[in-house]
């Protein structure tokens, strides 16, 4: 028996991704372990997004590397979007890594590693594997009471920031049919929230099933469990898909939709493929279609050219739409993208000012828009008791966690809780209707 760990980082596709690499090697006589001193096979799934993250990881390989003095025959792997966006570029920043393979051939990740058993020095595998099968689907942990399922894989915008065509390439849909057996199963497994995932999951399209189909499909699997979906873009949410978030009670009412930006010119030059006023059409018809609906946005400051008032354009359209909760980063060049063309001529200080800025307007917002769940009654899915004071938490179909009085209650349970106080981000109540 062989030991493997496995670390991850970036979306939740690459935590998939990741749990998938681990069934893999599961299957083939491999048994995981929680410290990397003690494995025979060290992997790290890998994120793109910003620089940032890649400077992270790359520190990280080589304190995982160093562990090669205790033990010699430990092999170290890096795979997923790095693996994909630098090939061999990683084994000259980090000598001693073993093993290189993008997020476009994560299965041969196995035949890598036989290779380097028979003394062999694989190169980096990047290239998209003829027939891409993806690792097999993770192995279900019933007390995590949330499963992931990889709905589609890459992505056909060309957003001028984004390394993410590059690193998962293009769009691929897999088989309806795969799909639901595959939330079935993890139903029967214990799952009480299940989340559809892709960069676009508005786009999934197989065999003749597009997207509000699918979730017909799954949101059939009996039970009594929720589904949410992400990540929406704003050009291909559907009012058909709202229509079915409004009509049934399986569907969580949260819209994750990235807008970016609140700058015309800025979307404009992010290539987003929608206008500022489709983006608010959009909301509104979805805020209109589905009631209690969460609304969550991703952002970036800095992009080229990104001028005060432009900055101030973000910041308004914040305020209007008042987001349940929002991402914001500071924008990193991508070498290979559009706008790595472009200068980065915001300096990071004042990216940081901006970022900050919005932090302080997202936290009052989240307070604002908390206080107004005070003295409602939600369906909570409990998650479990808090490690500190053991307060028991429970979530929302928004996406919101509630937390509850200490109490002997089972996980996995769906109950009505009332909110008696909001802080923050975070809601406070007890169990049972409202008087
Ligand atoms: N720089 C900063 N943020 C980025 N994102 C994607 N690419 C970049 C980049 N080059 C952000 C976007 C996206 C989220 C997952 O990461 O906001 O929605
Ligand atoms: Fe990171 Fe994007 Fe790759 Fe996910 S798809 S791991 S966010 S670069």
């Amino acid at each position: 028996m062989k030991r493997f760990y496995l670390e991850s980082y970036g979306c939740q596709m690459n935590v998939y991704d990741t749990q998938g690499l681990a069934r893999m090697l599961e299957d083939h006589a491999f048994v995981r372990v929680a410290e990397p001193e003690t494995a025979d096979v060290v992997l790290v799934n890998t994120c793109s997004v910003r620089e940032h993250a890649e400077e992270r990881t790359l520190n990280r390989l080589a304190v995982l590397g160093r562990l090669k003095a205790q033990n010699p025959n430990m092999k170290l792997g890096v795979c997923g979007c790095m693996a994909q966006r630098m090939g061999a570029e990683i084994k000259k920043r980090v000598p001693r890594v073993d093993l290189v393979v993008g997020a476009q051939a994560l299965p041969a990740v196995l035949p890598a590693l036989e290779a380097l058993d028979r003394g062999e020095k694989p190169g980096p595998q990047v290239e998209p594997l003829d027939h891409y099968l993806p690792p097999p689907r993770p192995r279900f942990d019933a007390k995590n009471l949330k499963g992931f399922v990889t709905i589609i894989r890459g992505c056909n915008k060309a957003c001028a920031y984004c390394i993410v065509p590059t690193t998962r390439g293009p769009e691929v849909s897999r088989h309806p049919d795969d799909l639901v057996l595959e939330v079935h199963e993890l139903v029967l497994r214990g799952a009480r929230e299940i989340t559809l995932l892709g960069q676009n999951v508005n786009s999934y399209q197989s065999a003749g099933v597009d997207f509000p189909e699918l979730l017909a499909r799954c949101g059939k699997v009996p039970g009594k469990w929720r589904l949410r979906f992400t990540t929406s873009h704003p050009r291909d949410m559907s009012r058909e898909v709202m229509r079915r978030m409004a009509a049934a009670p399986r569907l969580a009412p949260w819209i994750h939709l990235p807008v970016q930006s609140g700058s015309p010119r800025v979307l404009k030059a992010m290539n987003r493929d929608y206008s500022l006023e489709h983006y608010l059409d959009v909301i509104e018809a979805a805020r209109e279609a589905i009631p209690d609906l969460a609304l969550t946005t991703d952002l970036i400051v800095g992009f080229p050219g990104e001028t005060e008032a432009e900055f101030e354009e973000t910041v308004a359209l914040v305020e209007r739409l008042r987001y349940d909760t929002f991402y914001a980063f500071k924008y990193s060049p991508r070498s290979g993208t559009a706008a790595a063309r472009l200068p980065d001529d915001i300096p990071s200080e004042l990216k940081q000012a901006r970022l900050a800025r919005l932090l302080v307007v997202q936290r009052r917002l989240a307070h604002e828009v908390n206080q107004a769940y005070v003295g409602r009654t939600l369906e909570v899915l409990i998650e479990g008791a808090d490690s500190r004071r053991g307060h028991v938490l429970s979530r929302t179909g928004q996406n919101k966690i509630v937390v509850l009085e200490p109490q002997e209650i089972a996980p996995g349970t769906f109950r009505d809780a009332t909110i008696e106080r909001a802080e923050g981000q975070t809601l406070y109540g007890r169990l049972g209707a409202s008087a």
